[in-house]
């Protein structure tokens, strides 16, 4: 395989495609088409857009012509498995599993489907989104909704069948909905998605930090809990690795008490970190409005919390870094805080789709520039 970089054209093409993407996007896409509708008629929308271009196969041959840049550089082996780039999108933009071969041709390294739950789920009421383009945020509240970890999980597998050279994680959560009981009923239904998910994914995220559901974080509430969850979880037998989304806003002593008891469990990696909870410093943010920020407001505390988490447990477990990843030097920063990986979504709306070319073509000149030969190297420099 010749990777984009090493073919001169090839190169060209790629990057002028990009700066026509980020500058339609900017002037076209964006006021015309995205930000003159309520947020949650245009994520609506977006997801009908990726289902019906997915079935265009010129299109996404065009697609991967034109933006997927590749470069030996950023190939990184991380719990295992080879990634083509350590970028993936995170939980929540793709709940049902509709944008794996789109994502794919783009040219991300993997992508998390889900959070995914046993029951379908219709989440809270709407509207889900505000915008706050102002801190380059979006304010959350979905609550999960999705078709059931079943449907979700068996399209993730079919998908595997679909994708050239992107990897699917598959994110479960605990359903959000009336017939929510008691912790042991909540373990059970965790068990029900993972048992669905084994050997149907190249990774599972277990999403404990869902700061928007009726029944709140009993799991990051409380070790003992917690605890209970993974002695469940460690007997179903699973040949993916296992990663564990975590909360954004515990002070370090909880946050590390979490961990403590995550390593004694069958988990590989620390997704670092949910939406954010805090509005401090955000005083015109409406008070009726519901949800957890996702964007800049999780920037400067996720990578505090993977600088800390690299230093005490790095060779216990990989991370994934996300939250306020718009640029390459914001992502360089996470992997040279401790991230192995890193996700986005809030960069996907805000600056468009060509995010992902961005991204790669910008830390592959930043490793080259600080002499790295392989992403890896930097992972933790600064830790
Ligand atoms: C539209 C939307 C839906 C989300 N839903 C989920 C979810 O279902 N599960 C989850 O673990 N995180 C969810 N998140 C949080 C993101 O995965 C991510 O942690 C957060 O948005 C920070 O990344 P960003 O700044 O790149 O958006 C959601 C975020 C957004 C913007």
């Amino acid at each position: 395989m010749t990777y984009v970089c090493e073919n001169s054209l090839h190169d060209a093409v790629n990057k002028a495609a990009t700066d026509l993407f980020t500058f339609s996007y900017k002037h076209v896409v964006k006021p015309h088409f995205v930000f003159n509708k309520t947020p949650d008629v245009a994520h609506d929308q977006m997801i009908e857009f990726c289902k019906a271009t997915r079935n265009i196969p010129p299109l996404m041959w065009a697609l991967r012509s034109m933006l997927n840049y590749t470069d030996p550089i950023l190939e990184t082996d991380v719990m295992g498995i080879h990634f083509d780039n350590p970028f993936g999108l995170s939980a929540g933009l793709d709940k049902d599993c509709d944008m794996p071969v789109l994502l794919d041709n783009a040219g991300f390294g993997f992508e998390t489907v889900g959070s995914t739950t046993s029951r379908p789920c219709l989440g809270n009421p709407r509207p889900w989104f505000h915008r706050l383009p102002e801190y380059d945020s979006m304010m959350v509240h979905v609550g999960l909704a999705n078709d059931g970890s079943n449907e979700v999980i068996s399209r993730v597998d079919q998908a595997r069948g679909h994708v050239k050279d992107m990897k699917l994680s598959v994110s479960i959560a605990r359903s959000n909905d009336q017939l929510c009981g008691d912790l042991e009923e909540g373990i059970e239904d965790y068990c029900i998605s993972m048992k669905r998910a084994t050997g149907r994914s190249a990774m599972v995220e277990v999403n404990i930090s869902c700061p928007n559901t009726a029944v709140g974080e009993p799991f990051t509430d409380s070790p003992e809990a917690l605890d209970k969850l993974f002695t469940a979880l460690d007997k179903i037998e699973r040949p993916q690795p296992t990663l564990v989304k975590m909360p954004l806003n515990k002070t370090w002593d909880e946050f590390r008490e979490l961990i403590d008891v995550l390593a004694d469990h069958n988990v590989q990696g620390l997704t670092i970190a949910n939406l954010q909870k805090d509005r401090t410093g955000m005083p015109d943010i409406p008070r009726d409005w519901l949800g957890g920020l996702s964007g800049s407001p999780c920037y400067a505390l996720g990578n505090e919390i993977i600088r800390r988490a690299y230093r005490e447990y790095g060779q216990r477990f990989a991370i994934a870094g996300v939250g306020g990843v718009f640029t390459p030097e914001q992502a360089y920063a996470k992997i040279r805080a401790g991230s192995s990986l890193v996700m986005f979504i809030s960069a996907l709306m805000y600056r468009g789709p060509q995010t992902i070319t961005v991204l790669k073509r910008g830390l592959a000149d930043l490793l080259t520039r600080d002499g790295f030969a392989q992403v890896s190297d930097a992972v933790g420099v600064d830790a």
